[in-house]
């Protein structure tokens, strides 16, 4: 099967691929939807990634992502990340790379023009645009960060449930997918639309690479059971 997809990759004139949480697992970022750790084994992900928990409890949401902050921070890109960055590298323009993920490791992996489509985990915005009266250089340190004049948060910026993706980054994941020849899915359990969605509309055909059975199967031409850090250096090295 690696053979297989080794030959549609070498024959793609264009690959468009879509990763997940599942990439950065073998980084030890644990997954979205997998148990917390420790003092946040009693949150749900689910109930903390929103507008409105932000809203209710600025700071435990504030800490959580400051947690998880510093654990991307500490951990390295795998060699999934690397082989994909080292893909682009030696076939520029060949490959257009949208992630899921707000962790920033394609990008420490050396992958340029990476499509994020749910922000950076790294950066913070206001919480109410309308309101913001001073800079964010001005924000008072605090857990959340405010604006001392207005009281405006700082937020992490990042896309949390419910919210709208930025419209130029989605667009221009849709046109990757729709004009590619080949589509990778990586590590990624399909339920979060409009990313899933994105699998669905692939003009050519569909690799599933992910450990466990995905929301996306029916929508792929071969799922191939494995670990990414393990799978991606098999079919992109040349
Ligand atoms: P999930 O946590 O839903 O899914 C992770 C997927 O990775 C699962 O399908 C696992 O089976 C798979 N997986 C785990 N380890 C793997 C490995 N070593 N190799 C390959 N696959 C592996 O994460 P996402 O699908 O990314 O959004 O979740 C999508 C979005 O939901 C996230 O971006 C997040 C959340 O809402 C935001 O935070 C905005």
């Amino acid at each position: 099967m690696i053979e297989q997809l080794r030959e549609w990759v070498a024959a793609a004139r264009h690959i468009t691929v879509l990763t997940g949480a599942g990439i950065s697992a073998e980084s030890g970022v644990p997954t979205f939807r997998d148990a917390q750790a420790g003092l946040w084994a009693r949150f749900d992900p689910m109930q903390l990634a929103t507008e409105e928990a932000f809203r209710a409890q600025p700071a435990t949401v504030w800490d959580w992502y400051a947690f998880r902050r510093d654990m991307i921070a500490q951990v390295e890109p795998n060699a999934g990340h690397l082989a994909l960055a080292a893909f682009a590298q030696r076939h520029p323009q060949r490959l257009t790379l949208v992630t899921q993920n707000v962790d920033g490791l394609h990008q420490r992996a050396g992958s340029t023009g990476v499509i994020a489509l749910h922000g950076n985990i790294f950066e913070d915005k206001w919480l109410d645009p309308a309101k913001a009266c001073c800079d964010a250089g001005e924000a008072i340190p605090g857990s959340p960060p405010y604006c001392r004049r207005c009281g405006n948060l700082r937020r992490p910026a990042v896309v949390w449930f419910g919210e709208v993706l930025p419209a130029p980054a989605l667009a221009q994941a849709e046109a990757a997918a729709r004009g590619g020849d080949l589509m990778l899915v990586v590590g990624t359990s399909g339920v979060v639309y409009p990313a899933a969605g994105l699998a669905r509309m692939a003009g050519g055909k569909v690799v599933i690479v992910n450990t466990e059975p995905t929301e996306l199967d029916d929508a792929a031409d071969v799922v191939l059971a494995g670990n990414a850090a393990q799978v991606l250096p098999q079919l992109l090295e040349d």
